[in-house]
């Protein structure tokens, strides 16, 4: 199983000064160098993090593969097909979120989905459906046209540890497995931490993981000591 990192948080810590620090693109290099298989970053309509001139550098540098993920958005589509990352994630987007809440409704709004992601595919990019683990939405994606399918984990890992972490769970298995049968291939990702990831590994199939926040939030304090440590002996 392949891991992509989410960079965007790294760009929210960056925007919140203003400045130019922390470097999403160092971060990109530094999750390659040590084990990110992929770089995700979505390219907001608000821009809320990752911003256009991020996007078209990381295309430029990035030395694995980058995942774009977008929402059904022609201004975002026009950049997509400029740079022509090797992947593309179609995510739903609503204004107010605080990360993507749910999976894109693709079973109803098939047509517009189909239409939407051909020109994509057209210009060679491989595209994902970010769907919540369901069979409605998993046959819908098949028709689409898309290669991959990413389920969304984010009501198993709000699930995981409580009594309903199986039937959260059984949704993801189920889902991976119909949509393997469908000649999807199939990628999970949002809310995967240190502790429920391990379970990942009973799902026969799956492709990669895109994981961000846990693994942002970990390296602050792996990192903390250090930085302190420095500051500290400058200092001095
Ligand atoms: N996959 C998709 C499609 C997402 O939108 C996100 C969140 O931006 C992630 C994966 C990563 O989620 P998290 O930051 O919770 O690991």
């Amino acid at each position: 199983m392949l891991l992509g990192v989410n960079i965007d948080h790294i760009a929210t810590l960056r925007n919140a000064r203003g400045g130019f620090e922390p470097d999403p693109i160092k971060a990109a290099d530094i999750c390659e160098a040590n084990g990110g298989t992929s770089i995700t970053t979505h390219l907001r309509e608000d821009r809320r993090h990752i911003k256009d001139e991020d996007v078209y550098t990381l295309v430029k540098t990035i030395k694995s593969k980058l995942n774009l993920e977008m929402a059904m958005a022609d201004d975002i589509q026009k950049i997509a097909l400029e740079i022509k990352p090797y992947s593309i994630c179609i995510v739903p987007e609503k204004r107010q979120e605080v990360t993507t809440e749910g999976g894109l409704d693709v079973a109803g709004q098939l047509e517009k989905v189909s239409d939407f992601i051909k020109p994509l595919l057209d210009a060679g990019i491989i595209v994902s459906l970010f769907i919540d683990p369901d069979e409605e939405q998993v046959k819908a994606s098949a028709k689409t046209g898309a290669q991959f399918i990413e389920m969304h984990t984010g009501a198993y890992a709000e699930a995981f540890g409580s009594d309903k972490e199986e039937i959260e769970f059984l949704k993801l298995k189920n889902s991976a497995k119909l949509a393997q049968e469908l000649g999807l291939r199939v990628n999970a990702g949002h809310g995967l931490n240190y502790e429920n990831v391990y379970r990942m590994h009973e799902i026969p199939g799956l492709y990669e993981l895109n994981i961000g926040h846990s693994i942002i939030s970990r390296a602050v304090f792996t990192g903390l000591p250090e930085a302190v440590r420095k500051m500290a002996d400058l200092i001095k």
